[in-house]
């Protein structure tokens, strides 16, 4: 059996920290052998600490896994390589650089570090090129660890499908609203009495985290910094009455004209990873489907085992360019997915080599690399 690094999951509990479990359950590359989440489950068995959503089993590897302190002092003796970090905000800025200090790859879904000048935003299959950021960080220099951090969930499935319009094209202006699920707040998340048969038109700090992102993502490395992506964008973003997958109604203004059949054709050309043997890659990132009236959340949210963005309803626009519509499922490819494909990205660059515990496990036998 291969050597498998040893993974650790801050937030472990919650909405994005069970995608995590399940995702990684029988990973090739990764074992999960430390759990934490917040004081109230602190030295439970993770079957006890956690109210488990998801319509698959809890693994049998992490049922008795006990849920240590959220201090990197607390990891297990060997210490994790890898910290998939699945916390609130101010929570993360807190605790991530306490991990990234003691030496490990904190790979982070919290929007507290994603606009730092020295954290890559990374999708692996729009900006993979960013990545060398992690060498500047001061964590990387004193102890071998780092932080990078992936997209917020309604920006990850945008980005992906602008990306191929981006390189063949330009775009020039982006209008885009969304229809975010409502599994997008954590758990327990927006009230049922604020959310069946309503649509709530603001979640905080939604707009400017997309827009920012977006730009970051699309955007130049030069040098210490990465360069804005230089368009025009508003997102309207939308919370609605939907459990799992971002719905995006967008409209583009081009630099380059292009047809339909130019603009089907760089979607369905898009393979940017195919050098890579990444596990949770999907063979089509993103997915154009014809039918007059998809994709739909319910539908199509699992296309590419939950890591395709998908694009439909593809139509002149009389204000700007194009429409069209995307959907991508915001707790697999916006959030646990989309963290582990920059692990397993990292992994394949050899970038995991430098951090504190290069530690793996053979056939469940814990050994040092
Ligand atoms: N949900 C999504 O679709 C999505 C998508 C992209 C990004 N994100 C981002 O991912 C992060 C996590 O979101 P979520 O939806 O998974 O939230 P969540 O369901 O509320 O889960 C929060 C987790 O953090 C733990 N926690 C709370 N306070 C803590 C503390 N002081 N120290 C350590 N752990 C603590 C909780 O543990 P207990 O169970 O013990 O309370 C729980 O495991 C957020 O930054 C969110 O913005 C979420």
């Amino acid at each position: 059996m291969a050597e498998r690094l040893r993974v650790g999951i801050l937030g472990a509990t919650g909405t994005v920290g069970q995608r995590f479990i399940q995702l990684l359950e029988g990973h090739p590359f990764f074992e999960v052998t430390w759990l934490a989440a917040s004081d109230r489950s602190t030295g439970r068995h993770y079957e006890d600490a956690v109210r488990w959503k998801l319509d698959t089993s809890i693994p049998a590897a992490v049922r008795s896994l006990p849920l240590s302190p959220a201090t990197p002092g607390e990891a297990a003796n060997p210490a994790p390589s890898i910290i998939f970090a699945a916390l609130d905000t101010d929570i993360a800025r807190e605790l991530e650089p306490q991990f990234a200090a003691a030496g490990c790859a904190v790979i982070s879904n919290s929007s507290a570090f994603r606009m730092q000048e020295d954290v890559p935003l990374v999708i692996p299959e729009v900006n993979a090129a960013h990545l060398p950021l992690i060498e500047l960080q001061s964590w990387r220099k004193q102890s071998g660890g780092f932080i990078v951090t992936n997209p917020n969930c309604s920006a990850i499935g945008l980005v992906l499908a602008l990306k191929p319009l981006a390189d063949r094209f330009g775009i020039e202006g982006i209008f885009v609203s969304t229809m975010q699920a409502i599994s997008g707040a954590g758990y327990p998340g927006v009230p049922s009495l604020d959310i069946l048969g309503n649509v709530v038109p603001f979640i905080r700090n939604e707009e400017e985290k997309m827009e920012a992102e977006t730009m970051k993502l699309l955007g130049t490395l030069e040098g210490a910094a990465v360069r804005p992506y230089a368009a025009r964008m508003s997102a309207h973003c939308n919370r609605v009455a939907v459990e799992d997958g971002h719905t995006e109604s967008v409209s583009i203004k081009l630099r380059t004209p292009a047809t339909r059949e130019q603009v089907l054709a760089a979607w369905s050309e898009f393979q940017p990873l195919a050098q890579y043997q990444l596990p949770t890659a999907p063979a089509q990132p993103v997915e154009f489907l014809a039918a007059e009236d998809r994709p739909q959340p319910r539908l199509d949210r699992m296309r590419g085992a939950g890591m395709a963005t998908t694009v439909g309803r593809l139509r002149p626009c009389s204000l700007l360019d194009w429409k069209f519509t995307v959907l991508s499922h915001n707790t697999i490819r916006g959030a646990a997915g989309a963290a582990l494909l920059n692990a397993e990205l990292l992994m394949q660059m050899g970038e995991l080599s430098g951090t504190r515990a290069a530690h793996s496990v053979t056939a469940g036998t814990a050994v040092s690399a």
